[in-house]
């Protein structure tokens, strides 16, 4: 039988007269051999080809598959995605080689970056470049319009950076004319009487609740309880002094001596309203309190929180400080935090009213000397941070080393606990260079793996400015980069050098 003669069309032809084609496999790449992952390795001066360019293995390239958590063990010096080029220029990662940047609330406001609020929290071992780092922050976000106010600024060195922003740095301490109200109202107070009622009930609650924090806070530094009853004798004696309790149209305005007075020599009217049967029984009570408040207006602190507010910021300016050197130079360690608790509230009051867009950066340079006064000192920055979501402000925090929050109580106290937890109001932590000692505290606070520890120990002590970058769950090996001018302005070593 004659066989019949196939067409020599294939499928594909077929498939071609309908304009579509089958899918090819591609010819599997050959198999490298398994001592060579990369055969063909271009030396350094690569081939010389017209058109060739350049790489650095020829093809074919070799293929592998592993998940990515193997990636990092075969090729441990690829960088991650990094973060967005926006906000200040720092310095470059250096695992990438790439420009790295900083901006907090751009990363809050960013869905990809797990970071929740702007609050950063810099630790480093002394002269490893905290402050510098700072200073160089400020000047690159100014450009944003940022502006900066150096609550405390205990070692007069953002005096430097202030001059020449073009702005006098504000000083206190003995025997310096000027002075700050912790108790100042703040802005809140401005247009009192053109607001309603509901209105200034609402200032009302906000300037008091600060005042009775600060008040608590200073208490507090002097191992004096406050309790409910403390509460309720300086609610009192705050509604009285303001003329809140009498219904007037503005905010009379009132100082610590004031407060001290009024429980020194209580009306009537407050003895009743604090429901003591009789004036002995209201000072057997308030006697601590009173004590407490006493100190605040003699001694070191004598004629820097207890009068009217003699500064009054500029809120154009793109910096204000407020420094604290004379009381620094006195060497007494305890007027500096309870000078820092004053400011802090100042700096809070006058933040209440800040216009939307109005952008800070809010400095608390060695922030140990505050929160080391006890659980209520702690509170106050705990509750500044949690603010400053809504506020806008970025805040920033600087430690010698993670376990100096902790210094505020025992362990196991109540504000030991709450100062562990202050590191979890900070989603961007910086470490610069530490020495052996800090590293398994790092590790075991902020749960840094073996590796990173040896790089804020190794690393990072090698040259000043490099630092561990934490943005929420990930890392960055940064190094700070200083221009010739930021190295002048943020030079500290005047005394060793
Ligand atoms: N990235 C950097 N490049 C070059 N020099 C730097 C860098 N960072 C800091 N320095 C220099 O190192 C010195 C110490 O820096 P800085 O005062 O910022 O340290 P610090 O950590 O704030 O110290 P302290 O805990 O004593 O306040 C300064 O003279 C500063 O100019
Ligand atoms: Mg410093």
């Amino acid at each position: 039988m004659a066989r019949r003669r196939t067409s020599a069309r294939t499928v594909d032809h077929l498939l071609t007269d309908f304009g579509t084609h089958l899918p090819r496999r591609e010819p599997a790449p050959p198999e490298p051999p398994p001592d060579k992952p990369f055969p063909k390795v271009v030396g350094l001066r690569a081939r010389r080809q017209a058109g060739l360019g350049w790489a650095p293995t020829l093809q074919p390239l070799a293929g592998y598959q592993m998940t990515s958590e193997q990636t990092p063990v075969m090729w441990p010096l690829i960088a991650g995605d990094g973060l967005p080029p926006t906000g200040a220029p720092m310095g470059f990662d250096v695992l990438s080689g790439g420009s790295f940047y900083c901006d907090p609330m751009g990363w809050v406001n960013d869905d990809s970056i797990p970071v929740t609020n702007p609050n950063v929290f810099i630790f480093g071992k002394p002269g490893r470049g905290k402050s510098a780092l700072v200073k160089a922050f400020m000047l690159r976000m100014i450009r944003f319009g940022y502006r900066s106010l150096v609550l405390g600024d205990v070692k007069d060195e953002y005096e430097d950076i202030s001059r020449v922003l073009g702005v006098e740095p504000y000083r206190i301490g003995p025997g310096l004319p000027g002075r700050i109200n912790p108790l100042d109202p703040g802005p809140l107070a401005l247009d009192w009487e053109q607001q309603d009622r509901a209105e200034t009930a609402r200032r009302g609650a906000i300037i008091f609740n600060r005042w009775l924090a600060l008040i608590s806070g200073l208490v507090g530094s002097q191992q004096v309880p406050f309790t409910p009853t403390e509460a309720r004798i300086i609610t009192h004696v705050l509604r009285d002094l303001t003329g809140w309790t009498t219904g007037h149209t503005t905010l009379a305005p009132v100082t610590i001596p004031m407060v001290w007075k009024a429980l020194d020599d209580p009306s009537e009217a407050l003895v009743d309203a604090c429901r003591y049967d009789s004036r002995q029984g209201f000072f057997d009570r308030s006697r601590a309190l009173r004590d407490a408040l006493g100190s605040l207006c003699q001694g070191e602190l004598e004629g820097l929180f207890d009068a009217p507010s003699t500064f009054q910021p500029n809120w154009r300016a793109p910096i204000q400080t407020l420094s604290l050197n004379t009381l620094h130079s006195a060497g007494n360690e305890g007027a500096i935090g309870i000078a820092l608790i004053c400011l802090n509230s100042w700096g809070q009051g006058i933040r209440e009213m800040a216009e939307p867009g109005d952008r800070r950066i809010v400095l608390r340079d060695e922030a140990w000397m505050q929160t080391r006064l006890g659980v209520e000192a702690v509170k106050t920055l705990d509750s500044n941070l949690r603010l400053s979501r809504n506020d806008g402000d970025v805040q920033l925090v600087t430690y010698h080393k993670p376990s100096d929050p902790l210094s505020a109580g025992d362990s196991g106290s109540q504000a030991a606990q709450i100062a562990k937890d202050l590191l979890h109001l900070a989603d961007v932590r910086i470490l610069l260079g530490q020495d052996e000692e800090v590293a398994n505290e790092l590790g075991h606070l902020l749960g840094l793996t073996r590796m990173q520890q040896d790089l804020v120990t190794g690393w990072a002590m090698q040259d000043k400015g490099r630092a561990l970058w934490m943005v929420g769950d990930r890392r960055f090996k940064v190094a700070t980069v200083l221009s010739p001018i930021e190295r002048r302005l943020t030079f500290t070593n005047e005394a060793v050098a």
